[in-house]
């Protein structure tokens, strides 16, 4: 096999010329400006910027979560959008976790039921599996004692904990990230950012956007968006 070849099998997540723009009331909102980046397997992409550059934007671009008025996102070679709503939530589901600024948790169930959630879409798994699964990774997470409890009964450092084990429960590809130490103290942001980092070191592929310096520093790459500036997007 070639090197370039080797390459490209190594890109996960790949935008072209991918923008999005909408209107309200007859005026036309850029939201992103075009961007082209390509992610490695194993990378932690950091997309950062000022409020209102587009970062969250392009977050939900790359996840699927919405689709671009031009361009195109591609996963593992595939066109996003080459391929259909049901197809694209299984991919959701079952290749990609989520983490947000704030933690989403369901309220009525309890801190497993939460972590175990994915398992009720999407493909089927052997129920002792994805138990054991989520045992082992409220372990990892450091939460084992509270599995029973609720979440409203959690500190924020640990509600977001369970988010990331949940995010981790089906073993994703890619985990995205919309400012996740947003809520988090300085010992919790690290701890998250450790946890994340060492995912990266098993193969996965964090993509994160954060205006936070420290958790910044943990990127193996970043992509400055810029508001003043669309279109101009810096990589290092
Ligand atoms: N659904 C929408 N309709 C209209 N404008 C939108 C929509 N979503 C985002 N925008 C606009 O697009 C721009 C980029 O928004 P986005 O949420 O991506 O910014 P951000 O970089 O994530 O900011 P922050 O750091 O504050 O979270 C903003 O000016 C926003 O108002
Ligand atoms: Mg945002």
């Amino acid at each position: 096999m070639s090197r370039k070849t080797t390459l490209q099998q190594d890109i996960v997540i790949e935008a072209r010329s991918v923008d999005r723009r909408f209107s309200i009331g007859g005026h036309d909102i850029t939201a992103l400006a075009p961007v082209n980046i390509a992610v490695r397997r194993g990378e932690l992409f950091v997309i950062t910027g000022s409020s209102g550059s587009g970062k969250s934007t392009l977050l939900n671009l790359l996840s699927g979560l919405d689709r671009p008025s031009s361009g195109e996102v591609f996963f593992k070679g595939t066109s996003l959008s080459s391929i259909n709503e049901r197809i694209l939530a299984g991919l959701r589901n079952n290749d990609f976790g989520f983490i947000f600024q704030t933690p989403h948790l369901l309220p009525d169930k309890t801190i497993f039921e939460n972590v175990a959630l994915p398992f009720r879409y999407g493909d089927i798994v052997d129920p002792e599996l994805w138990r054991n699964r989520c045992l082992e990774l409220l372990g990892y997470v450091g939460l084992s004692h509270l599995k029973e409890r609720y979440p409203d009964t959690l500190s924020g450092g640990e509600m977001q904990r369970v988010v990331f084990a949940r995010a981790l429960s089906r073993e994703p590809e890619i985990i995205f990230a919309d400012e996740p130490t947003g809520s988090l103290d300085a010992e919790n942001s690290t701890r998250l950012m450790t946890l994340l980092r060492e995912q990266t070191r098993q193969g996965r592929t964090v993509i994160m956007v954060s205006h936070d310096a420290e958790a910044i520093a943990y990127g193996s790459k970043t992509l400055l968006l810029d508001k003043f500036n669309p279109g101009k997007t810096t990589a290092s």
